[in-house]
């Protein structure tokens, strides 16, 4: 993703490839078949977003939340693929998870893990708060090896901006979701996006910014690959949509791989008895035990955001202790959908 909205210019080339590609992964594509009025329109929203995406990366929010998420993401990496990534640098062979490694692109990989490593164990120290200021280069250090590795094995999905063509919270969310992208460096095979409510306009800019749009209402139970890393980012959405990601991810190694960026867990739950939350959220129930939660420091510029806003992780070794058949149960989530704020399948 570049400054000026210029990502989706690519080479005729390889344009058609990634046609096809799209299809197959069940996204899809947005051609320019937008009135003029409509273009015009498309045109300012862009600004919008660019204008927003700005003033995020500037900001102080910003800075401590990419600390802590880099943190978080290297953690998952180390923790969660390990022997995947030991296993491919020394053999140099291809593998399922990394498809071909060319000698060249081997060596990188091993010595970017083995620094991440070494890292890890300089940054150990970090708080919730981001790192002591003697630590930045470090952390540079860090976020270059993450950028390597996320290109491999790290997907982003952004459920529930809402209507960002008039909206100020969904612009600015989504200028978030850009940023992210562009830090590290995904593709438009590595962002996904999707909000049942938006127009033909909105999943327009959608495409232009480079993210791809999820073809169908998935009611959130997006089931994740376990040998990657996926990022939800899902601010102020119904908590019904936390609770069926959960559900289809209802497995250790599917759980562990899972960052999501929303609602504070810890907040719903002193919010609700354990008898209400069993019945409207029995999946963030079971799972709360064993959620590390950092909360936001809401110091954005607006305050209703990224207010109440979180990222949860599942670290084996927190899923390890939860009881064995909490695994078994697994029916799928029933809604009185009077009571809920999601839209699902007709
Ligand atoms: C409470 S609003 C939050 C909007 C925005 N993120 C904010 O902070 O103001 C919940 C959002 O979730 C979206 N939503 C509802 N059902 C959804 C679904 N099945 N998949 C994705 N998003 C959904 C709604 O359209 C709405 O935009």
């Amino acid at each position: 993703m570049t400054d000026d909205f210029q990502l989706v210019v690519r080479p005729k080339r390889r344009q058609k490839f990634r046609k096809a590609k799209q299809f197959k992964d069940g996204i899809i594509s947005f051609g320019s078949s937008l009135t003029p009025e409509s273009q015009e329109s498309k045109q300012s929203i862009l600004q919008k977003l660019q204008k927003c995406r700005n003033e995020i990366e500037l900001s102080d929010f910003y800075t401590k939340f990419q600390e802590i998420l880099v943190k978080k993401i290297s953690e998952c990496f180390l923790s969660c693929h390990y022997e995947e990534l030991m296993t491919a640098t020394d053999c140099g062979v291809s593998n399922e998870t990394f498809g071909e490694i060319s000698p060249e692109h081997n060596t990188s990989l091993e010595e970017t893990f083995k620094h991440l490593l070494s890292l890890q164990d300089d940054t150990s120290s970090l708080g919730h708060q981001g790192l002591p200021k003697d630590e930045s280069s470090s952390q540079l250090k860090m976020e270059e090896c993450i950028t390597q590795l996320a290109q491999l094995k790290l997907e982003l999905v952004a459920y529930g901006v809402g209507h960002f063509a008039e909206c100020k919270i969904a612009q600015y969310q989504l200028a978030l979701m850009m940023a992210i992208c562009d830090q590290f460096k995904l593709s438009l095979y590595q962002c996904y996006t999707y909000d049942p409510v938006w127009s033909d306009i909105e999943k327009s800019v959608i495409h232009s910014i480079g993210v791809s749009l999820v073809s169908k209402n998935e009611e959130g139970k997006r089931s994740c690959l376990s040998n990657k890393l996926t990022l939800f980012l899902m601010p102020h959405c119904g908590t019904a949509l936390y609770n069926n990601l959960l559900w289809a991810n209802w497995n250790p190694s599917q759980l562990r791989n899972l960052i999501i960026i929303g609602n504070s867990f810890q907040n719903l739950v002193d919010r609700h008895s354990d008898k209400d939350l069993q019945e409207k959220a029995a999946y963030i129930y079971k799972i709360y035990p064993a959620t590390e939660e950092i909360a936001l420091s809401n110091t954005f510029v607006y305050s209703d955001i990224f207010n109440d806003t979180s990222i949860h992780c599942f670290p084996m070794k927190n899923l390890k202790k939860l009881p064995e058949d909490l695994w078994l149960d697994r029916s799928e989530p029933n809604y009185n959908l009077s009571d809920i704020e999601i839209i699902v399948n007709k």
